[in-house]
């Protein structure tokens, strides 16, 4: 859409439709430059609202005909609304024909071409791209395909649903039909047609019926696509397992696309995937591209139940879909990983990606709640908040009543919702009524507050023991930041799983019957649990597996711990601990505004955990990396991404010369011999020894040693797969080394042909930790490159964002040449595809919290890119939000 500024829409105007449409004949003759499109819909009036004209949205398209009942009728266009004003009382037919240009179309919703072929976007309101309709998720339509094309351009016809009939037509044509049983919202349909092959499996699922499972690539591609295939039948499996919900198709098929704006969707049994969230192979993938491929398969398989069995009432009941699914794919890769150590290593990262960006995003301009109360463009709320803070607010649930009962409440909704469009308060008392009496049901009110209030509560914690009493009272208070349009909150309710351990970290029973764990349930301003028969002062340990998405500060002196960090039982919180004891070290210098230093304590405890005999490599790869610049600019109130950067840096410099011979002990004994698997157990290690690495060529740097530099090189050449490859070049690279450079020529040489890895190789020169100007210098070079576009979102991503959002010193420079960069960058995509620009637009978000002079040339910046008269409503609303 582009228009000067756009409506906003507010969740509470929701009225049903006026009119229903009930089933939909769409036919596509297909054509790259002018595709025709008849669509043929039953419809029927609403009775439940009152009489009104029937409006039909669409957007890009040419009107050939309209017709009811067989009959012309008179229209009016306005504004992105097709206006009937007099349809028939009684249930009529409406025929739309109109044409679309899908080369033209590089916003990439709707229909587009990409490498060749066709391929369809929806979500959120893509399909009134390709026809005119009620493109709104509560009209909900079975729908007939009919796919007419070049039969030797075109090979492969795909829509929803099954395939009722094919065959031959004049010149060179051929068509296919294909027929969804299941009524949909528009925003779950696909087509895709090309020159694709395919993976295919047959699987019985454990009501004895068999399933066609098919995964479609490109023809070069289909050995890349064994282990996509795979993470889909575990995903089959585990859904019927854990929730007992099976595959309800007899067809199920996945396509990989390289233009594509997010990272896969979830249409009614044709889920369509960025390659990049599909493809992988040992030498074009790493062990993170692996976990992320199984954990994006799992997830667009979930929505099958979770959003599209049952889907959203309306868009502000996105994360209604989404959070549930995103905690469904995270409790699957769980259970995937298997070990309880391996488990925590997922919870962990989980915890990691959420605190580097929906805490960002939760206390900066874009901060909203988990149920939006407006937008006025609904993809900017495709958000960390939206997907992984819902995803939060799902597994609090969970702690609140229990696996079984979470369970038990799937199965309530279920038996309730299925095949309807709901809110997430229909979720809520479903999970409620399911466990009547439980902690959940007893405040079900307050505890929707995780829907409406933005901002990441505060919790403070405060211990005493009072040793004549032999008791430990423990008062808990917390509070929410302001937001925009939110300035006072109210007590959210906060599960705060708990154990307490004595100095020598033994566990403590915390009640008669010997329990050594507990939920707290915080939901007061302030609270005070009191424990009996503690005889000395104990290491509380407070959020166990981060039960709740707040910041906590419990106020423990590094002697505490410590304690946690060698005794927890609980992993996560023994990463945490880990971590604080950095952060605090980096809080301290920075405050004060002196150089780092690290302690010897501090040092000796990161020895003990690199060589420690029993932890795993993945969890301490996870415990020795220090904590990210992002989420320690959300520990200040100023914030001066130089100075962070300074200091982390300092403290990485520290530890690689410390335990300089621990490091080349851990690279030696983490390696691996035989062939690629992305198990945990081997990623871990690669992970550690990747670790190692960088910090032993970052430790030669400094003392001018050529060995490990030289060592790296080696590896870098001769590895066997990208997980070590990447690893090797990121050390030389993240160094500054001298070899990095002929090592990136040789990578951009033996990969040049393969659009992921180049992919890889932008980000990593666009990452690599800032020095003297030299990062951003060369990725401004890199949009000159041969290979750069801005046309694909994947390519544009690996330089922008990752120098925009994911480099803040090189993007923070004090001549403001960063902003500068960003405003060309942002409305240059802009012109090409507005979803991609607004994300890149993001980068802004939380330019009020800087320290000057960042701060003012920042604004300066966004207000530049908000005077432009043509920006697209996605962009507009991220600018003027940052402004206001
Ligand atoms: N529903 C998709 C998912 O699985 C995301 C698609 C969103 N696309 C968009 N253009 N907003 O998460
Ligand atoms: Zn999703």
């Amino acid at each position: 859409m582009r228009e000067g500024t756009a409506p906003l829409i507010q969740r509470l105007d929701y009225q049903q439709p006026p009119f229903w449409i009930r089933k939909v004949d769409l036919s596509f003759d297909l054509d790259p430059a002018k595709t025709i499109v008849t669509s043929k819909m039953q419809v029927e009036r609403n009775r439940a609202v009152p009489h009104g004209p029937l409006r039909l949205h669409g957007e890009e398209l040419n009107l050939l005909r309209a017709l009811i009942n067989g009959a012309g009728v008179s229209f009016r266009q306005e504004g992105h609304e097709l206006v009937i004003d007099n349809p028939p009382d009684d249930d009529f037919a409406l025929e739309i024909r109109n044409t679309i240009a899908p080369e033209k179309n590089t916003a990439l919703s709707g229909l587009y071409t990409s490498g060749g072929s066709f391929f369809t976007q929806c979500e959120a309101e893509g399909f009134r791209r390709i026809t005119y309709f009620l493109d709104r998720p509560d009209v909900m339509a079975v729908y007939t395909v009919t796919l007419r094309a070049d039969a030797a351009k075109y090979p492969v016809l795909l829509s929803n649903g099954n395939l009722t009939d094919s065959g031959t037509l004049e010149n060179g044509r051929h068509f296919a039909v294909w027929h969804d049983p299941f009524p949909k919202p528009s925003y779950l349909f696909a087509v895709v047609a090309g020159d694709l092959v395919a993976r295919e499996q047959r699987v019985r699922t454990r009501a004895g019926k068999d399933h066609l499972l098919q995964v479609f690539v490109r023809r070069g591609d289909l050995e890349k696509t064994e282990h996509a295939m795979n993470s889909l039948i575990a995903s089959i499996v585990w859904d019927e397992a854990r929730f007992g919900l099976p595959l309800d198709l007899e067809r199920f098929m996945v396509v990989g696309v390289s233009d594509f704006n997010m990272g896969a969707m979830e249409n009614k049994g044709l889920n369509i995937f960025n390659t990049a969230a599909l493809l992988a192979s040992p030498a074009t993938a790493t062990d993170a591209d692996f976990a992320r491929i199984e954990s994006i398969v799992a997830h667009e398989y979930f929505h099958n139940w979770t959003g599209n069995r049952v889907t959203c009432r309306d868009w502000f009941q996105l994360s209604l879909k989404e959070g549930l699914t995103v905690f469904r794919d995270q409790e699957f890769s769980m259970d995937m990983a298997g070990s309880a150590s391996a488990r925590a290593v997922c919870r962990i990262q989980d915890v990691r990606q959420l605190r580097a960006l929906q805490f960002p995003e939760d206390s900066g301009a874009m901060a909203h709640p988990v149920r939006p109360d407006s937008y006025s463009e609904i993809n900017n709320f495709y958000t960390a908040t939206v997907y992984e803070k819902g995803s939060e607010v799902v597994r609090m649930y969970q702690t609140l009543v229990g696996r079984k009962g979470f369970e038990a409440g799937m199965k309530l909704y279920f038996e309730r919702h299925d095949g309807q469009a709901v809110t997430c308060d229909d979720f809520a008392q479903a999970i409620a009524d399911a466990n009547p009496g439980s902690a959940l049901a007893t405040r079900l009110d307050a505890f929707k507050r995780w829907y409406s209030q933005a901002g990441t509560p505060r919790v403070k914690a405060h211990g005493e023991h009072d040793a004549a009493a032999r008791t430990y009272t423990l008062r808990l208070a917390q509070h929410t930041p302001a937001t925009p349009g939110q300035p006072t909150k109210l007590p959210q309710v906060i599960p705060v799983v708990m154990g307490l351990l004595d100095r020598h970290g033994a566990a403590l029973a915390l009640n008669a019957a010997g329990d050594t764990e507990t939920v707290l349930v915080l939901d007061q301003a302030e609270q005070t649990f009191v424990f009996e028969n503690i005889d000395a002062e104990p290491v509380p340990s407070l959020l166990r597996g981060f039960s709740a998405p707040v910041v906590l500060d419990d106020g423990l002196s590094d002697a505490a711990l410590l304690v946690l960090m060698r005794h927890d039982s609980d992993p996560f919180n023994r990463w945490e601990a880990s971590q604080r004891l950095a952060l605090n070290r980096i809080l301290h210098a920075l405050r004060a505004g002196q150089p780092l230093q690290l302690s010897p304590v501090f040092i000796d405890a990161m020895r003990g955990l690199l060589n420690h005999p029993e932890l795993d490599a993945a969890f301490k790869e996870l415990a020795l990396t220090l904590p990210g610049e992002a989420y320690i600019a959300e520990q200040l109130d100023v914030v001066d991404p130089q100075a962070i950067h300074a200091a982390v840096m300092a403290a990485q410099q520290q530890l690689a010369s410390a335990l300089r011979d621990d490091w080349a002990a851990t690279f030696e004994t983490n390696q691996i011999a035989g062939g690629y698997t992305p198990d945990p157990v081997s990623s871990g290690k690669r992970a550690l020894a990747n670790l190692a690495l960088s910090m032993l060529v970052l430790d030669a740097q400094a003392t001018g040693d050529t060995v490990w530099p030289g060592k790296a090189y080696q590896r870098f050449k001769d590895a066997s797969n990208m997980t070590d490859r990447l690893g090797a070049l990121a050390a030389l690279v993240n160094a500054g080394a001298e070899l990095a450079q002929p090592a990136l020529e040789r990578f951009h040489a033996l990969f040049k042909d393969d659009a992921l890895v180049i992919d890889k190789w932008f980000a990593l020169q666009a990452r690599a930790p800032e020095s003297e100007g030299r990062v951003f210098a060369r990725a401004k070079a890199l949009t000159k490159h041969a290979d750069f576009t801005l046309k694909n979102p994947n390519r544009a991503r690996s330089l922008l964002s990752s120098l925009c959002m994911f480099n803040p010193a090189a993007f923070h420079r004090a001549d403001a040449g960063g902003y500068v960069f960003w405003a060309e960058q942002v409305l240059a995509v802009d012109a090409i595809n507005p979803q991609l620009a607004s994300r890149i637009a993001r980068a802004m978000d939380r330019w009020s919290v800087l320290a000057e002079p960042y701060r003012s040339a920042a604004r300066e910046a966004v207000a530049r890119v908000a005077a432009k008269p043509d920006l697209s409503t996605d962009v507009r609303e991220i600018v003027e939000r940052a402004l206001a």
